[in-house]
């Protein structure tokens, strides 16, 4: 599908993060003359030393035994990957994840999409992040905008918080999804809700531990939906969301911590994106789904990130 464009409103989107970052000056933190570059006369926080590309494949609600098996014969039959320079992580289903786990590559890691918000017990139906981990999973995707929004499911940025905070404490590590409805950026409030569900992260977790935490800006309006943000829409709030990190946990923080874009990212867009240097990888959805995510896998080597 040709991809398409959602115009965002550029003040409108500098304002939203001015109000969702409060009166900190970001300037006023410390940040080491290797961390900034300038770029068309704005600071920016560009790439630290631990920011590895990671690229996230997302398989939703999709694949039975004889799907996920093909597709990690596909992926296996890649290339090695430079370990050094890029990490990958596949979401299947949780009931083929040990599957996964057994038959993928050992270069690439298992996320599970969902867990429930503490220990196991009489939750009929939910999954313990203990039990994701014993069958493989060494990360849990928290926060997709499709837990978020589905009216079955409506998941709260306070759900969001307290399964990052088990997820943590059952040692996984997390990929923490954030974006905006479209009539929110039509709204202008992309940072204002970018920044609400970054607070509800921030405020279970200390700064030594998002090491282990991966933020993926997602803008609801370009899931599943072949309209991709612009480099430029991306570009934008990536910064935000760096500087937003930068004014509210730490300079260091924001310098290490990765920010992946996801949205109708495919092996056409990927490049371009990936050349960004506050896009630190993708999540993919739809695309993940067949072999040529490989393709996606190889961005990082347009990244600026490549470390
Ligand atoms: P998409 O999904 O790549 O199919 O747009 C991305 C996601 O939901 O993580």
């Amino acid at each position: 599908m040709a991809a398409a464009f959602v115009t965002g409103s550029a003040p409108a989107l500098l304002s939203g993060l001015s109000r969702a970052c409060g009166t900190t000056n970001t300037n006023s933190k410390k940040v080491t003359p290797t961390t900034v570059s300038r770029i068309s006369n704005r600071s920016v926080i560009s790439m630290g030393p631990g920011r590895k590309f990671l690229v996230g494949g997302n398989w939703k609600c999709n694949l039975d035994t004889a799907g996920v098996s093909s597709l990690v014969e596909a992926l296996n039959a890649g290339t090695a990957l430079d370990e050094s320079a890029v990490e990958v992580v596949v979401s299947p289903a949780a009931p083929y994840l040990g599957l996964t786990k057994k038959l993928l590559r050992d270069d690439f890691a298992v996320a599970g999409q969902n867990a429930w918000i503490s220990k196991g017990g009489a939750y009929t139906g939910e999954v313990d992040a203990v039990m994701l981990k014993d069958v493989g999973a060494s990360w849990l995707i928290v926060g997709h905008s499709e837990r978020r929004h589905l009216e079955e499911i409506k998941e709260t940025d306070a759900i969001c918080a307290t399964k990052t905070r088990y997820a943590l404490d059952s040692g996984l590590k997390v990929i923490f999804c954030i974006g905006e409805l479209l009539e929110e950026r039509e709204a202008g409030t992309t940072m204002d809700v970018c920044t609400r569900q970054l607070t509800a992260l921030a405020g279970v977790i200390s700064p030594g531990e998002w090491k282990d935490v991966v933020v993926a800006y997602e803008p609801v309006w370009a899931i599943g939906t072949g309209k991709v943000a612009t480099p430029a829409q991306a570009d934008e709030v990536h910064r935000g969301v760096r500087s937003w990190l930068s004014s509210n946990v730490s300079a260091a923080v924001a310098d290490s911590t990765r920010i992946l874009y996801g949205g109708s990212v495919n092996p056409k867009n990927c490049g371009e994106l990936a050349k960004l240097p506050d896009i630190d990888g993708f999540l993919v959805g739809g695309a993940s789904l067949k072999p040529d995510f490989l393709e996606i896998v190889d961005a990082y080597k347009s990244s600026a990130v490549a470390v």
